[in-house]
């Protein structure tokens, strides 16, 4: 593994929030480093079950076809959940997980605030070891990789996540995070197949994706392919292993971080989408570097 040129300092920035966004004082260091493409690390920062809560804490609650049970708190939509007697309290626990994570956001990224959009979020149940001993290569997020969503393209958008740790034992969720975007795209661009709008559009047709995949996202599905079945760069690329531990929350944009979870167990995630103009700085995004390096535009 390559770290000798990367710190956790520079890759990971530590904040001293303690409240979910009530009488936290705005910090302008956090949204320039979010948008470099650096993890915010919030040690103290816990997210608090009640008692009755935490008997939601339980692998057998999770349908077995999903990953996680998924929850979108606009539209109210439950998913992937085993045990309707249990959803009043999962819906309590994912809305109120919601509006803090809304809260926290507002106040530590003020200049996201009239843009972030269709929120989801999940609660993650399964250790680690569960799924990746039992997916393809393509799935496994013990993987480096960005994200990218292969059904649903989002042309350009932002993919904006806070997780909580809240695992009961004292266990540590623990991540590898890599290196800064523009290098990881410079040097996998010459990789990538070329786009196809026609089977774009046929993959639209059939199914495969809820609306045509853009170039970008087509691109961006790409790069997330090529770095998971790298095993050159899996053990080798720059990165640097991180422990967030049991109580604590971490913010990152992960279409754009490198990372890979490890190990580790019960997670609360909340994902926001952003557009590229809703950033401080659109030319760091995803997008804008992809095309400044492609010299096309991409959406
Ligand atoms: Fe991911």
């Amino acid at each position: 593994m390559n770290s000798e040129n990367k710190t956790a300092e520079s890759l990971i920035v530590t904040l001293p929030c303690t409240g979910w966004g009530q009488n936290e004082p705005a910090n302008p260091q956090a949204v320039e480093a979010l948008e470099q493409g650096k993890v915010l690390y919030l040690p103290n920062l816990a997210f608090m079950l009640s008692e009755e809560e935490k008997q939601l804490l339980d692998p057998s609650l999770v349908d077995v076809k999903r990953k996680n049970i998924s929850f979108k708190p606009v539209e109210g939509t439950l998913t992937g959940i085993t045990d309707s007697s249990k959803e009043p309290l999962l819906r309590g626990l994912l809305q109120r997980y919601y509006q803090h994570s809304l809260s926290l956001m507002n106040q530590l990224l003020p200049d996201y605030t009239t843009s972030l959009c269709h929120p989801t979020n999940s609660l993650r149940l399964h250790p680690v070891s569960a799924w990746r001993d039992k997916t393809s290569w393509r799935k496994d997020d013990s993987r480096l990789h960005v994200d990218a969503f292969p059904s649903r393209p989002n042309y350009g958008q932002r993919i904006l996540r806070l997780f909580s740790n809240i695992n009961p034992y004292g266990e540590p969720r623990s991540w590898r995070v890599g290196e800064d975007f523009r290098q990881l795209a410079s040097r996998y661009l010459p990789q990538l197949d070329r786009f196809s709008p026609f089977s774009s559009w046929l993959q639209h047709k059939v199914g495969i994706t809820k609306s045509p995949r853009s170039h970008y996202d087509h691109l961006m599905l790409q790069l997330h392919d090529k770095m998971k079945s790298d095993a050159e760069y899996q053990k080798n690329g720059l990165q640097i292993p991180f422990d967030f531990p049991s109580g604590s929350s971490w913010i990152c944009f992960s279409d754009q971080t490198p990372h890979a979870a490890m190990s580790g167990q019960y997670i609360l995630e909340q994902t926001f989408l952003l557009p590229v103009s809703g950033m401080k700085h659109p030319e760091q995004s995803p997008l804008k570097i992809l095309e400044s390096l492609t010299h096309e535009t991409l959406v």
